[in-house]
């Protein structure tokens, strides 16, 4: 039988990337030089793993012999070159192998796991590899002699108790093991096969024996956390080190678990890449493999540096592509996504034509994420914008995220702890909704959230301005210091309050003249007065007041002049619940503006960020965002209709079926009578008519009693669902525990009386949809935007259809993903008709 790798032997390009031991100073080097996405690349595994990666290449850092360090440089100096090869000379490669860490480059090389991750991944591999056996416990050798396989040392060796750790040619095996098992094979080889050459290998840990067993587990959990990302069908293309034939598509994490403790099969691999492909380059330090392909007479070009590629690539043509691997459905190849990006002086190599995509399906279900549906990129093309990418660096190195994406909060613990602990797990932020619950509640949420996520994971509280009640900002503050909350989300706020100043204050510390705070503060806003009250140092009055009363250190006093109020700003336009209604094209610009300005006039040390939120739920919105230079972006309306949501089923299911004409403004019950509006969720719900109404009376009379007897009677009935006396009694009784001051007032105001009594109304709503109480969905008030209504017909027909399918940190990589590939898509388009433009 002719199998398909048959039909395709000998027609393809294959590039093979060597692993650890081949690295050196200044490794990529001359490439980084060269090429700007070199550099890109280099800024990308920093930004990945917070350490300065050009540093440890190229600046004789001895770091780089730690096998911790080793493994993120090496990756990142191949694909930095490979990229920069594929863009340049438009090295079309559809096979790939590697060899123990170079099988990771290999997979970044054919798309099937992202960069940025992959950098992540090998550097907790290496770290766990050190750990896994004490320093001069283990011990590795090399074995040269002519066809080793049949000369007996490998039986030698396993006798002595050694393992073998790599197939690496026709005449050399690598052996790991005890110091004193590879003590005793040398011993007994040298006896037994005095032609063979035993050399000491200098290496920290018997790698690729079963001593690394120990660290399978862990390093599988850290992979499993990955794994969502990673595009399993495209490692069909990558030789596997662990089973020695090209992967199965279910065998990516397996594989990569097992090659730890597992023998490197790189002969096997060798004959595997060697039957498929026409030419064999190898990228990478010193090029050590092309001497084990010679070994089978296979002849490999070495692109070690940018003379060696440039020589080798001069007249490069890519191989025909085939379509079924390498053309995808959209008719973009993978070399020909690259070529878009071919450099002004560079010729243009391939056909103009097959670089522009077609449209992008935005809902088309991908094989490589299990329930969230994205939009589809070209089969064989790998990403040119990464979702971990988009945003600011800074942003998601402070936070601790993996994305510059925010699940903003939601009142009354509809950004409930659950929401907030997935989101953390996931290595994403959100915001616990504090808003409106009581202070026990709150502690209980935060101590929930504390205990479920490890020290260090992204999440935060919001802090909400009350108009009406500033001690409940203050007794707020007090417990979100007195529980160590390091980050707010701070809402609602038209002037700063000494409340949320004391909360930025609180452990700030002074060294020289740099200012550093303990809490993080995100300002949530949408007009320009507010934003530049955040963007300021903390007003002098509020600082010295809070100073005067002990209730901040000197130091903490004296820091207040270099440090804004606000590490980030979140620019809100139209959204879900409070809002302005404001227009982010107009909005997210003019905060940048601002945020500029008092960059310049303050010189903080470090750059204010800006984000956007409303209105997203596409990953459209989510792109527009990003390309108008959202440091970051934050959701809220489709965060409501998640499993972890903190509303009833019934609620979710009536967002689920959402338009994005289905939002209507209604009066808001906590600024109820300053006229202060939201929006919700009108479809099949009398609530917003009803809120309405309620503000009209309250504009139009006295008193309650001013109140003719058929609407009161028309009030009681349909919207209290109880008496006008009962629904005092209850508001009475509840202010007299909280606030009795408003009760001494309501009794000797009437209009006050019937603020208070209609304000119950807009608490029972919420309470009643939070409930579910199915006989009563006409009042149901459930804050939401049109965003929502936009995700819904995104995904419909696709499992994120069901609201049970929608986790919300699924949501946070719909979106961010999508975005990427919008993005790319977008940009493949424009620039590929400007290289169109300049050829004609
Ligand atoms: C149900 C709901 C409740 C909300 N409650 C709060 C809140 O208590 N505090 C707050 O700062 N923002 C609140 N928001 C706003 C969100 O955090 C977020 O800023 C906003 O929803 C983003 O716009 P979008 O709805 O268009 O995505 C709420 C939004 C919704 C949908």
């Amino acid at each position: 039988m002719t199998t398909r790798a048959d039909m395709l032997a000998g027609t393809q390009d294959a590039v093979v990337f060597p692993g650890q031991g081949s690295q050196r100073p200044g490794m990529g080097a001359d490439f980084y030089k060269q090429w700007p996405i070199a550099r890109r690349t280099f800024e990308e595994a920093c930004d990945a793993v917070g350490e300065n990666l050009v540093q440890l290449c190229f600046e004789k850092d001895p770091r780089l012999h730690l096998t911790e360090f080793t493994q993120p440089c090496i990756l990142t100096m191949e694909i930095a070159a490979y990229r920069a090869l594929v863009e340049a000379f438009g090295l079309g490669a559809t096979v790939f192998g590697g060899h123990s860490l170079g099988e990771y480059t290999a997979l970044v090389a054919a798309g099937a796991i992202p960069f940025a991750d992959a950098v992540r991944l090998v550097r907790r591999r290496g770290a766990l590899m050190q750990q896994a056996v004490p320093q001069g416990k283990g011990a590795m050798a090399a074995l040269l002699v002519d066809d080793i396989e049949n000369s007996g040392a490998l039986r030698i060796a396993k006798a002595a108790g050694a393992e073998v750790a790599n197939h690496n040619s026709l005449a050399q095996v690598v052996i790991s093991g005890t110091a004193e098992s590879i003590d005793r094979a040398k011993r007994e080889l040298a006896e037994a096969l005095p032609a063979l050459n035993f050399i000491p290998l200098q290496v920290s840990a018997p790698f690729h024996s079963s001593l690394m067993r120990s660290i399978e587990v862990e390093f599988r959990a850290y992979l499993e956390s990955f794994e969502r990302n990673f595009r399993p069908e495209l490692a069909a293309r990558v030789t596997s080190n662990f089973t020695g034939g090209f992967y199965e598509a279910r065998s990516l994490t397996a594989n990569l678990v097992q090659q730890i403790a597992g023998s490197v099969r790189w002969l096997d691999n060798m004959r595997a890449i060697g039957a498929r492909a026409r030419r064999i380059y190898e990228i990478g330090p010193g090029a050590p493999l092309m001497k084990f392909f010679q070994t089978l007479g296979r002849s490999v070009t070495p692109m070690t540096k940018v003379a060696d590629a440039e020589a080798a690539l001069r007249e490069y043509s890519p191989p025909r592509a085939e379509p079924s691997t390498s053309r995808s459905s959209n008719g973009v190849t993978g070399p020909a996504a690259w070529n878009a990006a071919v450099p002004e002086s560079r010729p243009v190599r391939m056909s103009i034509t097959a670089v522009v995509p077609e449209s992008p399906s935005p809902v088309a279900a991908p094989a490589s994420v299990r329930t969230v549906p994205q939009p589809e990129r070209a089969s064989g093309t790998r990403a040119l914008i990464d979702a971990e990418r988009l945003g600011d660096a800074s942003f998601r190195a402070d936070h601790n995220v993996r994305l510059a994406y925010v699940a903003g909060a939601m009142v009354k613990g509809i950004a409930s702890p659950e929401l907030v602990i997935r989101m953390g797990r996931a290595g994403l932020l959100a915001f616990f909704g504090s808003g409106g619950l009581s202070l026990e509640r709150i502690e209980e949420g935060i101590r929930r959230i504390q205990s479920a996520l490890p020290p260090g994971a992204p999440w935060g509280v919001n802090l909400l301005h009350n108009i009406n009640h500033p001690e409940m900002e203050d007794r707020t503050v007090d417990l979100l210091l007195r529980l160590g909350v390091r980050c707010v989300e701070a809402s609602a706020y038209t002037v700063l309050t000494p409340a949320v100043v004391r909360y930025r204050l609180k452990g700030a510390r002074l060294s020289g003249d740099r200012a550093r705070p303990a809490n993080r503060l995100m300002a949530k806003l949408s007009r320009p007065e507010v934003a530049r009250q955040f963007v300021s140092p903390p007003p002098e009055r509020i600082v010295r007041m809070l100073h005067e009363k002990g209730l901040i250190s000197d130091e903490e006093a004296r820091a207040a002049a270099r440090l804004p109020m606000a590490d980030d700003l979140c620019a809100e336009a139209d959204s879900g619940g409070h809002t302005d209604k404001g227009v982010a094209f107009s909005l997210l610009p003019a905060m940048m503006h601002l945020r500029d300005e008092a960059m310049a006039e303050h010189r903080y040390p470090a750059r204010i960020r800006v984000g956007a939120a409303g209105g997203i739920g596409t990953p459209e919105a989510a792109a527009a965002a990003f390309t108008m230079g959202a440091d970051f972006i934050l959701t809220g309306s489709i965060n409501q209709c998640t499993p972890e949501a903190g509303t009833s089923d019934l609620v979710k299911d009536m967002l689920a079926d959402a338009d994005i004409q289905d939002f209507a403004m209604a009066p808001a019950g906590d600024m109820f009578e300053l006229g202060a509006r939201i929006q919700v969720f009108r479809k099949g719900v009398f609530f917003p008519a009803r809120g309405n109404k309620l503000y009209e009376l309250y504009q139009r009379h006295e008193s309650l009693d001013a109140i003719d007897e058929k609407t009161r009677e028309q009030l009681e009935k349909q919207y209290f669902k109880r008496s006008i006396a009962e629904v005092w009694a209850e508001t009475r009784a509840y202010y007299l525990r909280a606030d009795p001051a408003q009760v001494e007032r309501a009794e000797k105001n009437g209009r006050h009386k019937m603020a208070l009594v209609f304000r119950w109304y807009f608490v029972d709503t919420m309470r009643r949809a939070q409930r579910g109480d199915a006989a009563d969905k006409v009042n149901f008030q459930v804050h939401g935007g049109p965003a929502l209504g936009s995700f819904n017909r995104v995904v419909k027909g696709t499992p994120l259809e069901s609201w049970r399918n929608r986790h919300v940190d699924e949501l946070a990589w719909f979106l961010m993903r999508g975005a990427a590939r919008v993005l790319e898509e977008r940009w493949l388009r424009f620039s590929s008709s400007a290289v169109a433009e300049r050829v004609a």
